[in-house]
């Protein structure tokens, strides 16, 4: 749990979204998640350079997706705290019309959806406090920003790794997929242990945050990851290490990231 019964912020367990900040070089995390991210990093010391392909990604993904593709429209899910290069700062640079719905269930992500919901004239951008387990109410709830009969980007980048059900995970994409008309895109990233991007040494690591930090981590293979693509169309390069996705030089990280379009 990242909150006590009434809602309060928890600053005895460490929690992802503010390990996932320590990693990022950020200052919104609390001790415990200081203690808990260099542990981690100790045990594989290449997490930092998987947090920073996975935001330069984001980056990547969304000019793509605006800039050359005409998408005017982001739904944002697992947001994380504000960063220097937050989806809708990118989309709205390319296209200062463009609306970003964010959506997270940590509180302290809602304490800091201040910093998010800044926006171009032109363009809109909200938070939604809401779990990704339920898909139909982001849905609703997003449709008050988002025109529904024009494409959207739908964004799941790290998140799906913390609903450990395999299952669920496929019915959150395919239910959020469904919803969005044709031309709509999804944009995942996803860690994985697969020993070819080097992910073998991240099970002792995954092991340790699954013992002493919230919510509980799962590491997917490719396979797995594929299939969140199903009835998609892969944007080229396809499924990649995230750092590699039309960034053919970098080096790997245990971590997947493809972009795809609904036909
Ligand atoms: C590792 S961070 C990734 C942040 C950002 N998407 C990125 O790629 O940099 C994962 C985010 O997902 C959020 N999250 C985790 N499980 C969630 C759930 N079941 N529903 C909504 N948000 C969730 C966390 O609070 C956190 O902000």
């Amino acid at each position: 749990m990242t909150a006590d019964s009434t809602g309060r912020i928890r600053t005895d367990i460490a929690h992802n979204a503010r390990v996932w900040n320590y990693w990022l070089g950020g200052k919104d995390n609390y001790q415990v998640d200081r203690a808990v991210g260099e542990q981690v990093t100790e045990m594989f010391p290449g997490i930092g350079e998987v947090a920073r392909a996975d935001r330069a990604f984001l980056g990547r993904a969304v000019a793509h997706l605006v800039g050359d593709r005409g998408v005017r429209q982001l739904l944002d899910i697992g947001t994380g705290l504000p960063t220097g290069e937050n989806t809708h700062e990118v989309a709205q640079r390319l296209a200062p019309d463009a609306r970003v719905v964010y959506v997270d269930n940590d509180p302290i992500v809602l304490t800091h959806a201040h910093a998010l919901l800044t926006s171009s004239p032109e363009g809109v951008t909200t938070y939604i406090d809401q779990d990704a387990r339920n898909a139909r109410e982001i849905v609703a709830a997003a449709a008050a920003t988002l025109d529904l009969t024009r494409p959207v980007a739908v964004m799941l980048l790290g998140i799906l790794n913390f609903i450990p059900d395999t299952g669920d995970t496929l019915r959150i994409v395919r239910t959020l997929m469904d919803e969005v008309p044709s031309g709509s895109y999804l944009v995942l990233t996803h860690p994985t242990l697969d020993a070819d991007v080097g992910g073998a040494g991240n099970q002792a690591a995954m092991d340790f945050w699954n013992e002493n930090a919230t919510p509980p981590i799962t590491g997917r293979t490719r396979a797995e990851f594929e299939a969140y693509f199903e009835g998609l169309e892969l944007l080229a390069p396809g499924v990649e290490s995230c750092s590699r996705w039309r960034c053919p030089e970098a080096p790997v990280v245990p971590q997947f990231g493809a972009v795809a379009r609904k036909p």
